[in-house]
């Protein structure tokens, strides 16, 4: 089973990583067959499978289930569960929902904000519970942002969030995940923390590894789907065919073949 250990040496040795979200058992299997590196129990969930307009219906008890179906099914990938909207407002209430998601068989939570949330970030690691945190595009302030829109795209706000990554990491923080930001500040951030894995969403080539909601990889999603996606279905055929675009998903990441330049905003800062 991959241990933060393996993904702090997959970094040192440049060793790109994948990850995809998974909600349910039969993905997870699939995934565990594909020897995707990382799973994440999005609150993605509540759009993905629940059918809402955002994340913020989805429940501590949510996450604990979806966690237990994924773990069930899967030995072999790090398994990271989110913590959903107003679930950790205080540090108390972060270890004790975290309980509920570690117990369900995850090995790390992920929880959303910046420099904010460094005395809960201390508090989840002393208390055993490794962090992820969410900085960028982080979906449970879709209210504040006004939509899903790229962060970071001046020089003041990409040094505002380098600080908070500062503070974050300062405080225990294990891994770090960046969504929707300019292509150079994955990079900048990537290459400041040498033993910090830097997972990215919309952040270009450069961080150490990939996410994507399995949905829109597979093609799915229906609508309008974000510039970062890649739908690995297209070049698929056959009874495998979902099997073949998780190892090809895999197989890309690790290559560094996904994302390509058009899968990142290009911006000047
Ligand atoms: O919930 C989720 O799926 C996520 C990814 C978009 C990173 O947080």
């Amino acid at each position: 089973m991959i241990s933060l250990s393996n993904l702090k040496k997959f970094k040192t040795e440049g060793r790109k990583f994948s990850c995809l979200t998974c909600y349910d058992s039969s993905m997870a299997k699939a995934m565990e067959v594909a020897q995707v590196d990382t799973i994440l129990i999005g609150d993605s969930v509540g759009m993905t499978m629940q059918g809402h307009d955002s994340t913020l219906p989805v429940t501590v008890a949510d996450m604990a289930y979806h966690t237990a179906c994924v773990r069930r099914a899967n030995q072999h990938a790090l398994i990271i569960a989110d913590l959903p909207f107003m679930s950790y407002a205080t540090p108390s209430d972060a270890i004790k929902n975290a309980r509920e998601v570690m117990q369900a068989g995850a090995q790390m939570v992920k929880i959303e904000g910046g420099a904010w949330l460094a005395d809960t970030v201390r508090t989840l690691t002393q208390n055993g519970v490794p962090v992820c945190m969410h900085l960028g595009l982080t979906p449970q302030s879709v209210h504040v942002f006004g939509g899903y829109k790229v962060q970071a795209r001046t020089r003041e706000t990409a040094d505002q969030l380098i600080a908070d990554c500062k503070a974050l990491v300062e405080a225990g923080t294990a891994v770090l995940l960046l969504e929707c930001v300019p292509e150079q500040v994955g990079r900048e951030v990537a290459e400041l923390f040498p033993h910090i894995p830097v997972i990215g969403i919309g952040a270009g080539r450069y961080t150490d590894a990939q996410v994507l909601v399995v949905q829109d990889m597979l093609g799915l999603t229906q609508g309008k789907v974000a510039k970062f996606v890649r739908n690995f279905m297209t070049d698929q055929s056959g009874s495998n065919a979902i099997l073949d675009a998780f190892r090809a998903y895999h197989q890309a990441v690790i290559a560094g073949t996904f994302p390509s330049p058009e899968h990142t905003f290009q911006i000047e800062l």
